[in-house]
């Protein structure tokens, strides 16, 4: 099934397989922050982090949303359609947090009047700095088809999720999203949705629930994904 490594990421591994329209996708332990500067494990993040992409593709696909998922093979494992990747980070944002927060200097958990739509160049060596549309069509990273596209879907998919996590006692503060161009040119959405791209708090208790507890080093961060995949497969809350 898995042939040749094609990509190693921070968090994952790409391989090509039989099929040159399809990668399997590995999860590892490894994390890294601030721009690869801190690394460490987090002991089962491969498969909790497999798992809840691996849950909530296919649900984000029955609303209508395209994505690279095709199956869950196994732990650390999936399938997915191989695409080239667009390197522009889109990061979906209801609540003031992390680097929006530092850049404008307002107050962690203020919330927005309405969504933001944030676009990053995706380089690590640059530190995924801040761009806008126009800089992504100047540059030949995107079109403008492609980036309205983009946006749609974003938001859509910002649409799904926070009432899916709002029923699992879990506040949606921001994500991160990749697309990219299956081999017919069509925009989907690719990587992953896990507590290592996303700022998932408590409900109730505002507690963090994701890698700011690695960033920030809070301690519990096994602890915080295990339970995210928890609620993220527990049925809706009454
Ligand atoms: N369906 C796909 N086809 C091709 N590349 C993909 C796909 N899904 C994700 N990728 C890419 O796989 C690489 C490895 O993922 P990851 O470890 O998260 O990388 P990074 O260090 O850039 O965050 C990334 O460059 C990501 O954009
Ligand atoms: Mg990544």
């Amino acid at each position: 099934m898995k042939l040749e490594q094609r990509y190693e990421g921070k968090a994952k591994k790409v391989y090509a397989t039989e099929n040159p329209h399809e990668y399997v996708v590995e999860y590892k332990d490894d994390a890294t922050a601030f721009n690869g500067v801190k690394k460490a494990q987090i002991q089962g993040k491969g498969e909790i982090n497999n798992a809840i992409t691996a849950h909530l593709f296919p649900l984000l696909e029955r609303a209508g949303i395209p994505t690279h998922f095709l199956e869950k093979l196994g732990d650390r494992e999936q399938r997915v359609r191989a695409v080239e990747i667009i390197p522009v980070e889109v990061i979906v944002r209801n609540v003031a947090a992390g680097s929006f927060s530092k850049r404008l200097g307002i107050e962690e958990g203020t919330p927005l009047a309405r969504p933001v739509v944030e676009y990053c160049y995706k380089s690590d060596a640059l530190g995924d700095p801040l761009i806008n549309t126009d800089t992504a069509v100047a540059l030949g990273w995107a079109g403008e088809d492609e980036l309205r596209r983009i946006r749609e879907l974003a938001l859509n998919i910002r649409d799904f999720l926070v009432p899916y996590f709002a029923e699992r006692g879990i506040r949606l503060i921001d994500f991160k999203l990749e697309f990219g161009r299956t081999h017919d040119g069509t925009v989907v959405l690719a990587d992953e949705i896990s507590p290592d791209t996303c700022r998932f708090w408590d409900a109730q208790t505002n507690e963090k629930m994701d890698k700011d507890r690695f960033r920030r080093d809070l301690g519990g961060v096994e602890d915080a994904y295990a339970e995210m995949l928890r609620r993220v497969t527990a049925p809706a809350e009454g």
